[in-house]
C-alpha cells in the first residue's frame, strides 16, 4: 500500500541513554518520514491501556511499571509497506535474537527494555497512533 503508516515508540531506555537521536537518523535514513512526534511520560494505566493485547501475560505487569518509568518519544511513521519494512528494521522483540545492524540489536537492554515499539498490522498502527494523536497532529 503505498504511502501507510505504522507507530513507534522510542522506549524509557532508549531515551535515558541518550539513544533517542542515533535511532531518529536510522528511521529517517530507512525512508520514514515522521508525521507526528512527542515526547511524554505514560501513567502505569496509560501503559496498561496501550498494551492490553497483553494483559494476563506474565510479562504484562512489569512491562506497565517500565513503560512508565521515563519518558518516551512516540512518533507516527509513513512510508510505503511502513509495518512490515519498520519490522524488519527494528529486529526481533528479543535482542538476543535481533539480527545484526538492527536498531534492538544495537541499542536494546532486554526482552522488556528492547528500545522501540513498533506496530504489528495496518490496523494496529491506526488504532497506535489515534492512542496518542488526533488527526489534527499529523503533518
Ligand atoms: P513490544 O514490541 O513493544 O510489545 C510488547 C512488549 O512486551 C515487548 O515489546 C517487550 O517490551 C515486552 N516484553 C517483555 N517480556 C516479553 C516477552 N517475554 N515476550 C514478549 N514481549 C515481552
Amino acid at each position: 500500500m503505498a504511502n501507510n503508516i505504522t507507530f513507534t515508540m522510542i522506549k524509557p531506555d532508549a531515551v535515558a541513554a541518550g539513544n533517542s537521536g542515533a535511532i531518529i537518523k536510522m528511521i529517517e535514513e530507512a525512508g520514514y518520514r515522521i508525521v507526528a512526534a512527542k515526547k511524554t511520560i505514560l501513567t502505569p494505566a496509560h501503559a496498561g491501556q496501550f498494551y492490553e493485547v497483553h494483559k494476563g501475560r506474565p510479562f504484562y505487569n512489569d512491562l506497565c511499571k517500565y513503560m512508565s518509568s521515563g519518558p518516551v518519544i512516540a512518533m507516527v511513521l509513513e512510508k510505503d509497506n511502513a509495518v512490515e519494512d519498520f519490522r524488519k528494521l527494528i529486529g526481533s522483540t528479543n535482542p538476543a535474537e535481533a539480527a545484526e545492524g538492527t536498531i534492538r540489536k544495537l541499542f536494546a537492554k532486554s526482552i522488556e527494555a528492547n528500545a522501540v515499539h513498533g506496530s504489528d498490522s495496518d490496523a494496529n498502527a491506526a488504532i497506535e497512533s489515534s492512542f496518542f494523536f488526533s488527526m489534527t497532529e499529523r503533518f
